[in-house]
């Protein structure tokens, strides 16, 4: 049966990856309460749809730091893509490009920045950083993305130390040896690294004083992921980020947190519109999507719902997922009575869900 949403595509992943594999993509840190609380917090938020609205013409298309994009869903970093299929992140960046949207390539992919921008050298295209103790292998990944039109630097911030990932110790998962990060061949020692050692070459001393430092380097807008309270948010505001990303980094990292939807309303009011927010973490539905703009979030991130179209089918299914995303964003956007994603105010919420889910930062309009 052909998969008609993102479940279908997962459970269809789940039959075409080696266990371990499909392991890696699914799982979370410890108990996996992060990862099954983010999904769980979007489905029990319950939308209040307006009628009698002129929905003839529905648009989910919105912009990103002033990119235009087809929908307010971005492919989110994921690494090493050519574990799901051949196509790897040239499949993926062609299938965000055909969708109209916009991928974030992550520092730990199997093609160089090079390659993926040459596979879809129109659509526009971010760069996820890590910060590694060697500043040469830093700023060689910098450098790489600026060469390569990448439109802004996605400072990951919340993985200073390796979240532990249960399921890989269980199935003893191993990233196969012919998996490699291309990106570093051109550093001498670091060549033919794995992707393992270069996450253990994370720098963990990093603080908010090194920003400035990064944006020296990077003459981008710099968006910082994996921020998860109104404390971080202002901090990341006061520190010049051009946006945040509310992120729980899909579960795989600190494991006893709240869910990315609970913690949406307490940055979106700490930030106050100075800077964009987005938020990623379980989203499966569009109207996943719509929810969070009602809390305030300018766009969100996909990682696991695009993964699991490219397992089923390299960059067509990745292409699949996102347009079939798209069309329930948008058929959401009909059914709630706004013809674009700005008419999504919290009063498309119930009242109820947004009080579990912190004050939102939007007035009530009338009932
Ligand atoms: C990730 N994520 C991630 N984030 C990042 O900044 N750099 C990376 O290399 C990766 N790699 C990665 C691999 C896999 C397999 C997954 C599932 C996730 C986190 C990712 O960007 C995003 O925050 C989450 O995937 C969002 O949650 P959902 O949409 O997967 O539920």
């Amino acid at each position: 049966m052909d998969p008609v949403c993102v479940a279908d595509f997962e459970r269809l992943a789940e039959q075409r990856l080696e266990p371990g594999a499909f392991g890696y993509y699914a799982g979370g840190a410890g108990d996996e309460l992060a990862l099954t609380g983010n999904v769980e917090a979007w489905r029990s938020l319950k939308l209040r749809p307006r009628v009698l609205v002129d929905v003839a013409e529905v648009s989910a298309a919105t912009t990103v730091l002033g990119t235009p994009v087809s929908m307010p869903l971005l492919v989110a970093p994921t690494a090493i893509q050519r574990l799901a299929h051949p196509d790897g992140e040239p499949g993926m960046a062609r299938a965000a490009a055909a969708a109209g949207t916009l991928m974030c390539l992550s520092t730990l992919a199997t093609s160089t920045p090079a390659e993926v921008a040459a596979a879809a050298p129109d659509a526009p295209r971010w760069f996820q950083l890590y910060v590694f103790r060697d500043r040469g292998v830093t700023r060689s990944f910098i450098e790489q993305a600026v060469e390569s039109g990448y439109e802004a630097i996605v400072l990951t911030v919340d993985a200073p130390w390796l979240g532990r990932r249960e399921r890989d110790l269980r199935t003893g998962f191993r990233v196969p040896e012919e998996i490699v990060v291309p990106s570093l061949a051109a550093i001498g020692e670091w060549a033919g690294a794995t992707p393992l050692e270069l996450l253990g070459a994370i720098d963990p001393s990093l603080g908010w004083d090194d920003l400035a430092e990064l944006r020296a380097l990077a003459p981008l807008p710099l968006v910082l992921k994996g921020i998860q309270t109104a404390e971080d948010a202002r901090l990341a505001v006061e520190h010049g980020a051009d946006a945040i990303v509310v992120s729980n980094h899909g579960g795989r990292q600190l494991d006893a947190v709240a869910p990315t939807a609970a913690l949406l309303p307490e940055v979106v009011e700490a930030v106050g519109g100075r800077i964009e927010v987005y938020v990623d973490g379980g989203i499966r539905r569009g109207s996943d999507v719509v929810k969070a703009l009602a809390l305030g979030a300018r766009a969100v991130l996909a990682g696991r719902a695009p993964l699991w179209g490219l397992a089923c089918d390299g960059e067509a299914g990745a292409r699949r997922v996102l347009e079939l995303l798209q069309a329930e964003i948008e058929l959401t956007l009909a059914l709630c009575g706004c013809s674009l994603p700005g008419a999504v105010s919290a009063a498309h919420l119930t009242s109820s869900a947004a009080q579990g889910h912190g004050q939102s930062p939007h007035p009530r309009q009338d009932p």
